[in-house]
């Protein structure tokens, strides 16, 4: 069941003062460090999907117990509500969105995944490939500079990768700015992305197991140590359902609601232009 958004209470002043100071460190990046320390909080991940982890689909797959297929069915159930004509993965990584949207889609329909990682998009080809999905046109490209028209796609879709793009991230509104755009009026715009659990006990434990299992596990396992540590404080820090609400609204967007998974570990919102 879907839940309307509620505007966020304590940190509503989030979105107004964080824009503003990562905006502020792009003026003035040598007069202020700890901005500059923001905007280097993501660059690890970075480095991380370009140097393409050999094990990031089991990795995916063992740190959120297979839980993260179910979400991402229930996000591929939204994206294809509608019968869209033409689809954009966002931050497509290795396809595991979309290649389940290809499966489940008429067979006319237009689906692109774009990602800024050329290694990713090679893993994610070649699983196409084995799967005979050939029309899927895979593009490498910045989330903040697509090269799409206005008003272009009926759906997107983005799975995992909706923090990377707003968390502490000084690009944040041109993100939200430019998926709006190609956003078609009447559009939707759905993200499955973890979220931050409102019961105290499923927060310790949620907390927990991000510091030990994912920061400390997943780094050792993966080899990036950086960046598993990124993913794990991002995650017990990002915004609440409502703060994301909050964000889509205020990048434009008319109705959005959302939905909670085990607990609130993950959340589902569906955003429509
Ligand atoms: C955590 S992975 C998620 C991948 C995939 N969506 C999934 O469900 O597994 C994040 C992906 O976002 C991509 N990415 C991050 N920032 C990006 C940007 N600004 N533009 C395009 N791709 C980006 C990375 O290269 C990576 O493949």
């Amino acid at each position: 069941m879907s839940t309307d958004c509620k505007s966020a209470p304590a940190r509503g002043t989030i979105s107004n003062f964080k824009i503003l100071t990562s905006n502020f460190y792009l003026l003035f990046p040598y007069l202020c460090p700890l901005m500059t320390e923001q905007a280097k909080q993501y660059r690890p991940l970075q480095k991380m999907f370009m140097e393409v982890p050999g094990r990031y689909d089991l990795l995916n797959r063992m740190l959120t117990w297979r839980f993260d297929e179910n979400w991402r069915m229930a996000a591929v159930k939204k994206i294809l509500k509608d019968e869209p004509d033409r689809i954009l993965d966002l931050c497509t990584g290795t396809a595991d969105l979309l290649l389940r949207i290809a499966k489940k889609a008429k067979n006319d329909t237009d689906l692109t995944g774009l990602d800024y990682s050329r290694l990713m998009l090679e893993i994610a080809r070649q699983k196409a490939e084995r799967k005979k999905f050939e029309k899927i046109n895979f593009i490498h490209g910045d989330a903040a500079d697509m090269p799409f028209p206005d008003n272009h796609f009926d759906a997107i879709g983005i799975a995992f990768a909706f923090r990377n793009l707003t968390y502490k991230n000084p690009d944040q509104q041109k993100f939200l700015k430019e998926i709006h755009r190609v956003t078609k009026t009447g559009g939707k715009f759905v993200i499955i992305e973890t979220s931050r659990p409102k019961n105290k006990l499923m927060k310790a434990l949620f907390n927990s197991y991000m510091k030990i299992a994912v920061g400390k596990i997943g780094g050792k396992m993966s080899g990036h140590k950086a960046a598993y540590r990124y993913l794990a404080n991002s995650a017990r820090n990002f915004y609440t359902a409502n703060e994301v609400c909050d964000l889509l609204k205020g990048a434009g967007f008319k109705t959005v609601t959302y939905r909670h998974f085990v607990g609130g570990v993950a959340a589902l919102h569906v955003a429509v232009k």
